[in-house]
């Protein structure tokens, strides 16, 4: 990456102070990041191309590399960064996964940004895993997300209500919790729970993703606790009322997978091209209508192609 650019933290800190998002998007089959990159081009907005553990696993991401190589055929600095989402210390099944040698690879093979989930761990243990990973990532230069709380939907097996998820608080992060965590571990980007939950990815991958409602007091609460940009992971969904109020009360990244996962998939069977087109139309209706994040690229202080300082 050349000089000038702003790193992945700059970016996120740029966001989060202009009381703006940072999109990112979820890339489980290769095809997808073209329409995605082109989107985000087009809009001259700007946001994080992902991929996370299980779209590797249990989609057609690939692998790491893969990932990677791609980014480096259709990435465009001006537009996006390469970030790694969810890499889980036990996954979904409850197995339980080598998170740093996953991250080590992902580092050395270029990604800019990387995700630790220990959420499935005891507190302590997630503490010990996030530090881990933030002293990782801060010795090559490269911001670290953690999660605290739990943001629920991967589990195979049926989920409770959203009703009573919402009402009982359960997973809800704790704000106290938060200060002590972000403190302790050292990382850059907190994901939080606060009403929230992932698209489903195992029986209920096709059917529509509920609609979620936000705990903006709570997310104040752990804001003022944390002091350090928050991230919204399923961000599939929810009430767009929701989401801007978020984003007023600490929200800088947002996460985004089942909205382009989808019509990718409903189209795919049809040809590549169409599931491509399909992805880049729901992208245009994402940043345009739904998040309002046209020219983000500008607001965030990214230059322009060809413009000196
Ligand atoms: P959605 O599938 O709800 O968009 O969630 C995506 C996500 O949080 C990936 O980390």
């Amino acid at each position: 990456m050349s000089a000038d650019l702003l790193s992945s933290r700059d970016l996120v800190l740029a966001a989060w102070r202009a009381r703006t998002v940072v999109p990112g998007f979820n890339i489980p089959y290769l095809p997808m990041m073209e329409p995605v990159v082109r989107a985000l081009r087009d809009t001259g907005s700007f946001g994080f191309i992902m991929v996370a553990r299980l779209e590797w696993e249990k989609f057609q991401a690939g692998s790491l590399a893969a990932i990677r190589k791609e980014y480096g055929r259709v990435g465009d600095p001006r537009h996006t960064r390469l970030h790694l989402d969810h890499v889980p210390a036990i996954d979904e099944d409850q197995k339980v996964v080598d998170f740093e040698g996953v991250i080590r690879e992902a580092i050395a093979l270029g990604y800019e940004s990387v995700m630790v989930d220990g959420s499935r761990l005891p507190l302590e243990g997630n503490m010990a895993a996030s530090k881990a990973i933030a002293d990782m990532a801060h010795a090559a230069g490269l911001p670290a997300e953690a999660e605290l709380g739990a943001v629920m939907g991967h589990e195979a097996g049926p989920m409770p209500s959203y009703e009573e998820l919402f009402a009982s608080g359960r997973g809800f992060t704790d704000p106290e919790e938060a200060a002590r965590f972000v403190k302790a571990t050292g990382i850059d980007w907190l994901s939080v729970a606060i009403g929230n939950v992932h698209g489903a990815i195992s029986a209920a991958r096709n059917l529509k993703k509920v609609e979620a409602r936000l705990h903006i007091e709570r997310l104040a609460a752990i804001s003022r606790a944390a002091g350090i940009p928050l991230v919204l992971h399923g961000g599939t969904g929810i009430a767009r009322d929701c989401i801007l109020d978020a984003i007023r009360n600490g929200i800088a990244k947002i996460n985004i997978a089942t909205a382009i996962r989808q019509p990718y998939e409903a189209a795919a069977g049809r040809s590549v091209a169409e599931a491509q087109q399909a992805v880049y139309d729901t992208m245009i209706g994402i940043l345009r209508s739904e998040l309002e994040l046209e020219g983000l690229a500008a607001t965030l202080g990214v230059k322009p192609q060809g413009v000196t300082p």
